[in-house]
């Protein structure tokens, strides 16, 4: 069936000019680009996004990474989109990421690690909810 995630490809692959090659992977793996916006976000805003985060000893570094440039988030659709994209991207650690992921491709570290995808249903939801209104999703 038919699902949409939520995705954002992070500031380290942007600067690296990854960008489009990381969308080609996307688009190569058979999903539909929704939406997607460019945006710097606040330390704030990073804060707000990864609060199920807070508690952990990386929080401070993952919002400030998070907030050190711009960044694309978007959301896709395709049959069984939420764990494709999870299988696409490759293990969070890139030194742990399967041949072909788009971690193993582009990604450096467990922080700076290219790419950001919905682990799950209610956080999809969430995430697509955080950066998109409902006229941006037709
Ligand atoms: P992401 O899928 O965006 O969701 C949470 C992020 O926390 C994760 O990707 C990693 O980039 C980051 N993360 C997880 N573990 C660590 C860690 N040990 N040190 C720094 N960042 C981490």
């Amino acid at each position: 069936m038919s699902q949409r995630t939520f995705s954002i490809i992070k500031p380290d692959a942007v600067k690296k000019g990854d960008t489009a090659a990381i969308l080609a992977e996307i688009s190569k793996a058979g999903f539909k680009l929704v939406a997607i916006k460019k945006i710097v976000l606040t330390k704030q805003q990073a804060e707000g996004f990864y609060h199920v985060h807070a508690a952990r000893p990386f929080f401070g570094e993952l919002t400030d990474f998070m907030s050190s440039g711009v960044i694309y988030p978007m959301v896709l659709e395709k049959d069984n989109a939420i764990a494709d994209l999870r299988k696409l991207m490759g293990a969070t650690d890139p030194a742990k990421a399967d041949e072909g992921t788009i971690r193993k491709m582009f990604a450096s570290s467990i922080g700076e690690n290219a790419i950001h995808g919905s682990d799950a249903e209610d956080t999809a939801a969430f995430e697509i909810g955080y950066f998109f209104a409902g006229y941006e999703l037709k």
